[in-house]
């Protein structure tokens, strides 16, 4: 048992607020993760899945009501509103406090509060970060197990006065005098849903959901929210970036960093297995980037998590096997379709479902009978990163991977092209500011299918002043020599024919453009300069075994649509407007110098 004294008062405090009727240590183990498992099947809060088919998984069905992140509950309170920025919401952290205080008493009656060590980044590594999360939610302790390094080493290191990230949270439904949950999941009405930073403080208070990002607070609340606040303050980025390996033919490997907003492409990209023969692509991440610059004076990127939260519609053995090889054992299923014989499935698996279903509500579900799909769009499986088939050698490596390029993209069907290059790190950051995407599914309360503009995919992540995260940026590019900064390129999966058709085929096909980007930064790769930046000549782009794409199509896909760029200009001036005078100057000048490129 640890000695660190203000742990302790800590969970003595919260424990006394919330009055729950044990306390529990989470030691990591197999022994409580197995049995918290059975503790939930036993409360029908949770279905084992086949023994034969799935060994070690489980299946859980949210409350229709909790299913994604909730981004109008999510703020960032810090001590002005100023400091949150114009694209965060902020209550003033006092009165946040306050309110969330009367919401925490007496919430985990008749509950178990669970105290979980964790190590973001591999166990007393000098990069890593240890938060502390408390939870009533069993759910969350076995998500958290897989997702992050849970156990008595974090207490180890953290020792008698090591600091740690405080991460409160409860699903906010206390027990009446012996009720349980009764197969139901426990979770407060939206209006009580709060997912509270406060960033100078680096604590996360949540309250009210059980989903994912909202409850599992090492991901988006620790390793992006209040990671982007110390990256600030000491030099360095926390990042929406999967990062990958490149091998070419010749054994030379590079590492590519990328960041796309949520449901756009980053799990499928980091796992993805080249067709074009000789490369290979191994993993190191998923989500989550953190990317120091190393006594070399180039970028170094550590993954901080353990395991992968994934989209599970459209994950099939033939758009990413790697995953579906990664998800059949010791994986978490949430809000996905049941079968009779025990499997899941899900929309896009890649077969019809095989009879009737049972639906992520519950509900029997026959195909092309029952309303809606099986699946939730933002159902998910949570696997660990070890069982992936391509989990690069040097995944845990504390010192992190070297970054050669970044990518940034969103799903633009119309107007962005297949892929351009940035003329410089400060081009880079302009085009990286302006990514724009249709939105998805993966938060509760934005309408999908429109455009909404995502600075680094970071937009609902960052833990401060969206100007001065910008500013961030452009100094990074300034910390080192030109040459050694990563490269930094503009990538978009999704432009669509007039006939509403996919103009790229996308997933694995995907290599060819990372194929290009390596010989870019290996300084082969063909390219000519364009208004937007350098682009691939029509030849450039490896297209060997992809019959289906002809030269027109690759035009197409690389076509600069002036009249386009000229109105994605204007949005682009609109949106900064937002930003004030805390938009850095260089990105002005950015803009500046495209619409003279274009022409205006
Ligand atoms: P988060 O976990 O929410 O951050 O999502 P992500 O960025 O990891 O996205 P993911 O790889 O899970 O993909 C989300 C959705 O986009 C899935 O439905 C995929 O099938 C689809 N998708 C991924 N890559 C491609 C692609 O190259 N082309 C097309 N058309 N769809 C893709
Ligand atoms: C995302 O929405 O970007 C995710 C899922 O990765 S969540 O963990 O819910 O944030
Ligand atoms: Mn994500």
């Amino acid at each position: 048992m640890t000695k660190h004294a203000k742990l302790h008062a800590w969970v003595e405090e919260i424990a006394a607020m919330t009055t729950p009727d044990t306390v529990h240590w989470c030691d990591g183990s197999k022994e409580e993760y197995d049995r918290l498992v059975r503790i939930m099947v036993d409360e029908g809060l949770a279905t084992p899945l086949s023994g034969n088919k799935l060994p070690g998984c489980i299946l859980f069905r949210s409350d229709p009501s909790d299913v994604a992140r909730v981004e109008n509950r999510t703020y960032i309170a810090s001590r002005t509103k100023d400091e949150a920025g114009p694209t965060n919401n902020w209550i003033d952290p006092i009165e946040l406090k306050n309110t969330m205080r009367g919401l925490y008493r007496g919430c985990m009656k008749g509950r178990t509060l669970y105290v979980i060590p964790f190590s973001m980044g591999p166990v007393g590594s000098p990069i890593s970060k240890i938060g502390i999360e408390i939870t009533d939610s069993p759910y969350v302790v076995v998500n958290m197990h897989i997702m992050t390094r849970v156990g008595a080493e974090v207490l180890e290191v953290l020792g008698e006065n090591g600091e740690f990230i405080q991460c409160l949270h409860s699903v906010g439904k206390p027990l009446g005098d012996g009720e349980s949950d009764n197969g139901y999941w426990p979770c407060a009405p939206l209006e009580k849903k709060y997912i509270s930073h406060f960033p100078e403080e680096r604590t996360i208070w949540s309250f009210g959901s059980g989903y994912g990002g909202n409850a599992l607070l090492g991901k988006k609340c620790l390793s992006l929210r209040i990671a982007s606040v110390i990256a600030r303050d000491e030099g360095w980025l926390a990042e929406h970036m999967l990062i990958l390996g490149v091998t070419n033919p010749e054994g030379e490997k590079k590492y590519i960093a990328g960041a796309f907003p949520s449901a756009c492409g980053k799990t499928n990209l980091a796992m993805l297995i080249p067709p074009i023969p000789g490369w290979k692509v191994e993993s190191v991440g998923d989500d989550i980037a953190w990317m120091k610059f190393g006594k070399d004076g180039r970028l170094y990127a550590i993954n901080p998590e353990a395991g992968f939260f994934g989209v599970a519609p459209g994950t099939s053995m033939e758009s990413n096997p790697n995953a579906m090889k990664t998800i059949d054992r010791n994986t978490v299923y949430t809000n996905v379709a049941l079968t009779e014989d025990g499997d899941v499935w899900w929309e896009g698996i890649g077969y019809d479902a095989p009879g009737k279903l049972i639906d992520w509500t519950g509900k029997e579900w026959e195909a092309g009978r029952s309303e809606g799909p099986a699946a939730h769009p933002n159902s998910r499986f949570t696997a660990p990163a070890k069982q992936c088939p391509a989990i690069d050698p040097f995944w845990e490596d504390p010192s992190g991977v070297p970054i050669s390029a970044i990518l940034f993209g969103g799903r633009r069907p119309t107007t962005v092209p297949l892929v351009h290059q940035a003329f410089d790190w400060n081009h880079g950051v302009f085009l990286a500011s302006n990514i724009g995407s249709e939105v998805t599914a993966a938060a509760l309360d934005l309408t999908a299918g429109t455009v909404r503009r995502d600075p680094m995919a970071m937009l609902p992540f960052c833990g401060y002043h969206m100007g001065d995260y910008l500013k961030h940026w452009i100094s990074m590019g300034g910390k080192t020599a030109a040459e050694k900064l990563p490269k930094i390129f503009y990538v978009n999966w999704f432009r669509k024919a007039a006939d509403g058709k996919w103009l790229w085929p996308g997933y694995g096909e995907n290599s060819r453009v990372l194929k290009w980007v390596f010989e870019r930064c290996a300084g082969t790769g063909k390219a000519v300069e364009t208004e937007l930046g350098y682009m691939p000549t029509v030849d450039a782009i490896d297209r060997t075994g992809l019959p289906g794409l002809s030269d027109a199509d690759m035009k197409e896909l690389l076509r600069v649509d002036r009249e386009a760029w000229l109105r994605e200009a204007e949005l682009i001036r609109e949106n900064y407007a937002l930003f004030g005078d805390r938009l850095p100057k260089e990105l002005l000048e950015q803009l500046e110098a495209l619409e003279k490129r274009l022409g205006k």
